[in-house]
C-alpha cells in the first residue's frame, strides 16, 4: 500500500521529464493572442488623446537627381497594449491598431516600398518604412523632407521628435532638422523639416587652402 501511494505520488515526475522534450516543442515563446489584446480596444483614438509623441529616425539611403531614396523608423508607445514576456513581435497584416497618420508633405510621386510594423511586450510599437520621393530642390542644392501629420489622426496633435539622422553618401556632408509649427484652420500640426546638405564649393576651397599650408609649412 505504501509502496503503492509512494509510485503515485512519483508517477508524474516520471512522466513530465520523459515527456519533457515533447513540452519544449509545444511550448511558443513569442505568442501574443490578438484577439485578447485587442478586446475593447478603440484604433480610432490615439494612445494619449491630447499629445501623442512619436519619434522619428531616418536614414537616407541615395539621392539621384531629385529624388531620395530612404528608410524611417517611427516609434510610439500604446500602454493599452502591454502583454507578458519579453519579446518584440511582428504585428500580423490584419490587426489594425492606431498608428500615426504621417506622411511627406512635400514629396512628389511618393512610393512606399517596404513596412514593417512590431509590438514589444511594454506597448512600443515600431513602424519602419522604405520611401521614394521626388523632392524639389532648394538654395545650395539642398533638399528638404518635411514630415508631417495628415490630420492628427486620433488626436488632437502628433508631435515628432527626431532621435536620429543618418546620411552617408560621398557628395552629401550632414543632415540638419528643425521643428516647425503649422497652423491649417484651428489645427495645430508640430512638421519636421530635415534638410540634406550637399558637400559645398566651399569646402573644397577649404580643403585646398590647407593642402597648401601643409605644404607651405613642410617647406
Ligand atoms: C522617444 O525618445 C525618448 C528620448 O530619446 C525616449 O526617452 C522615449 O522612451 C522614446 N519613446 C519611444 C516610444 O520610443
Ligand atoms: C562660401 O563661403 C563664403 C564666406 O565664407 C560665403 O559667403 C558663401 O555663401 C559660401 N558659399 C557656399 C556655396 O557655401
Ligand atoms: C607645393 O609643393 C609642390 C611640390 O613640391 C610645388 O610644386 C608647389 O609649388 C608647392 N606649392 C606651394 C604653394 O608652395
Amino acid at each position: 500500500m505504501l509502496f503503492f501511494q509512494l509510485f503515485l505520488t512519483l508517477l508524474p515526475l516520471l512522466v513530465t521529464s520523459s515527456f519533457d522534450e515533447d513540452l519544449i516543442i509545444e511550448r511558443r515563446p513569442h505568442h501574443v493572442d490578438w484577439e485578447d489584446l485587442f478586446m475593447e480596444y478603440n484604433r480610432y483614438s490615439a494612445p494619449n488623446r491630447a499629445k501623442q509623441q512619436v519619434n522619428v529616425s531616418i536614414e537616407i539611403i541615395g539621392i539621384r537627381n531629385d529624388k531620395i531614396l530612404f528608410e524611417i523608423n517611427q516609434d510610439w508607445r500604446d500602454e493599452r497594449l502591454r502583454f507578458v514576456g519579453v519579446a518584440r513581435v511582428p504585428v500580423p497584416s490584419h490587426i489594425q491598431p492606431w498608428y500615426p497618420d504621417t506622411y511627406i508633405r512635400n514629396g512628389w510621386d511618393v512610393v512606399m516600398e517596404q513596412k514593417s510594423l512590431e509590438l514589444n511586450y511594454d506597448g512600443t510599437f515600431q513602424l519602419k518604412q522604405k520611401y521614394q520621393v521626388g523632392l524639389d530642390s532648394g538654395d545650395n542644392n539642398e533638399l528638404t523632407l518635411v514630415i508631417s501629420s495628415f490630420n492628427n489622426y486620433g488626436t488632437e496633435r502628433i508631435h515628432y521628435n527626431l532621435v536620429g539622422s543618418k546620411i552617408d553618401l560621398p557628395s552629401f556632408s550632414h543632415i540638419s532638422s528643425k521643428q516647425v509649427l503649422r497652423k491649417s484652420d484651428t489645427i495645430h500640426f508640430d512638421d519636421i523639416h530635415i534638410t540634406i546638405h550637399p558637400n559645398s564649393i566651399n569646402t573644397t576651397i577649404m580643403a585646398s587652402a590647407e593642402t597648401t599650408s601643409i605644404n607651405n609649412s613642410t617647406i
